[in-house]
This record gives structure tokens, sequence and C-alpha cells, in this order.
């Protein structure tokens, strides 16, 4: 999930910083080099492909140069405004987007789609909003939180059965999930999504979750943004350690604005 501030030092010969209103412009390094493309243009084709029996779940973080995934506690300023586009742009392309409830507890975050993307959506004959989704395990949610707000968009809280939600304290304005196990596990939460008709899934972490699913065999793609800073500390990974033989990936696609890099990976998984 993309930082909030700005970040992108412009070295001699990068890709030119936009200004307010300009269009960002990435170069693409692989495949087909090309510079100066406009961003949306560069991620127009992004299309989940189509799995048999379960949805499409990809995972979308920005780290550190170092792989760190948080700053001072947040995603917050370890991406650009140009990432930040980005996740808009990748949030579009899917079904459902979910978060953990750790994110939801560190991050005031939501997962509207910026009004021109929903429009978009709306003329391919979709949902102006893709299904809003929160995963928690047994700890009551902030439920002060923006994400909690936004009544046009449909939203799902997926609990685990000892969560507080799961019976004397329902979660307002939104639709509750109760999982048979304490934690909701990744292919119980695919299963009801596909009931649903949902066939893309788009995850923003935490690191959490993503080892969650990982673990599962259940991660098909990663979208990783790497912030051009090193921290050299010890925030959370990407993804936490999960028990797993080494998992191939696949570059499918690498962009870069000024010093950020923005790669795509198909995992074996998928
Ligand atoms: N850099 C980025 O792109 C990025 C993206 C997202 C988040 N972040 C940062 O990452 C941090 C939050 O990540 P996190 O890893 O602590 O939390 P998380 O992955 O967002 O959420 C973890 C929680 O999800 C619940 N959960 C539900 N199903 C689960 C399952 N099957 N397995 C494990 N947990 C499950 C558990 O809640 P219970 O504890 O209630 O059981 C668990 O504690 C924040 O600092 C956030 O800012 C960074």
């Amino acid at each position: 999930m993309a930082g909030m501030s700005e970040a992108d030092g412009a070295a001699p010969g990068a890709t030119a910083r936009p200004g307010p209103t300009a269009a960002p412009r990435v170069d693409r390094l692989w495949p087909d080099p090309a510079q100066g493309i406009e961003l949306d243009a560069a991620f127009a084709d992004l299309a989940p492909a189509p799995r048999d029996g379960r949805p499409w779940v990809a995972t979308n973080m920005v780290t550190s140069v170092d792989g760190r995934a948080q700053l001072a506690g947040t995603a917050e300023g370890l991406g650009s405004r140009v990432d930040r586009r980005l996740m808009q742009l990748y949030r579009a392309a899917f079904d459902a987007v979910g978060s953990g409830s750790g994110t939801l507890m560190a991050e005031d975050f939501y997962s509207r789609l910026s009004d021109d993307l929903a429009a978009r959506r709306v003329t391919t004959g979709r949902a102006a909003q893709p299904l809003a989704v929160v995963v928690a395990g047994a700890r009551p949610l902030p439920t002060e939180r923006r994400w909690f707000g936004y009544a046009e968009q449909r939203r799902v809280v997926a609990v685990g059965s000892t969560s507080p939600h799961a019976a004397d304290r329902p979660l307002p304005g939104v639709e509750t999930w109760v999982a048979p196990t304490e934690d909701p596990e990744p292919a119980w939460l695919l299963e009801r999504l596909a009931a649903e008709g949902v066939g893309s899934l788009l995850l923003e972490g935490g690191p959490t979750l993503n080892g969650a699913f990982l673990a599962a065999g259940l991660l098909d793609e990663l979208m990783w943004t790497i912030g051009p800073r090193l921290l050299a500390n010890d925030a959370l990974p990407m993804i936490v350690q999960a028990e797993i033989a080494p998992v191939e990936a696949r570059l499918v696609s690498a962009h870069r604005h000024g010093d950020e890099l923005y790669l795509r990976y198909r995992l074996a998984n998928g």
C-alpha cells in the first residue's frame, strides 16, 4: 500500500517530476523499454488473470530499498504521490480490495477509488467501487476510522470466531462475515468472496496478512513499489516470515519514476 508523502527526488536523467497538475509519467524498464509514458497509459492493461475455482490474489506493497514496510509505524512516507496514483490504478482493476486489521489500527486508510477511476469502471459495466474488505481476528476494531464512513461502497469485515464483533458488538454500516476459526483462513475468505462473484482480490497488506496468504499458497502476484530510501531498522518487512519452500517469482513488468521503482512479479502459486 502506498505511503502518503511526496518522495520523488529527480536524479539527472530521471523522468521529469510532474507539476502539480501534470499527469505523472514513468519509464518502462521491462518489457519493451520506453521513456516518459503517462502512468495511467503504462498501466492501462492491468487485468488480473482469471483462475478456476477461486479469486486471483495479488498484494500491493511499498517498501524502502532494504524491504521495510513501515516508517515510524505506518506506510506513510515510503512512497510518492505517483505511487499513490498507481495504487488507485491497481485497485481499479480488482473486484475486491482487502487489508488486515493491524493496518486499520495503524492507519486511517480507506479503500475508495478516486472519482475518475470509479467512472471508468462504470463505463465497463462494473461497480463503481471495488468491494472493500478488512480481515480481522479476535481484537476489537477501531470503528472511528474513515473506512467505516463510506456508505456508498460495499464493505465487509471478515472476523474470527472469537471476535467481539461476531456476537455482541455489531459493526455499523458494514457486513460482518464470521469465520469458523479464530483468524479467518485465507481459503475460507476466498471461498466466501467467490460465492459473491468476486474474481480478484487485491490485498494491501499488512505483512501479517500477506504472510498468511503466502503460507496458504494463495498469493498469485506481488505489486512492489521500492521507495528510494534505506532504513536499516527493525520495522516489519513486506511479508512476515512464513514456513514455506522458496516461491519462484517471474518479473511481469518494471517501471520507474525518478528514483522510485514499480515492480510486478507473478508468483509460482499463480
Ligand atoms: N508498506 C506498505 O505497503 C504497508 C501496507 C499495509 C500495512 N503496512 C503497515 O504494516 C503494519 C500493519 O501490518 P500487520 O502485519 O501488523 O497487520 P495486518 O497484516 O494488517 O493485520 C494483521 C491482523 O489481521 C488479523 N488476521 C485475520 N486473519 C488472519 C490470518 N489468517 N492470519 C493472521 N492474521 C490474521 C489478525 O488480527 P488479530 O490480531 O485480531 O487476530 C492480525 O493481527 C502497519 O504499520 C501498517 O502501516 C504497510
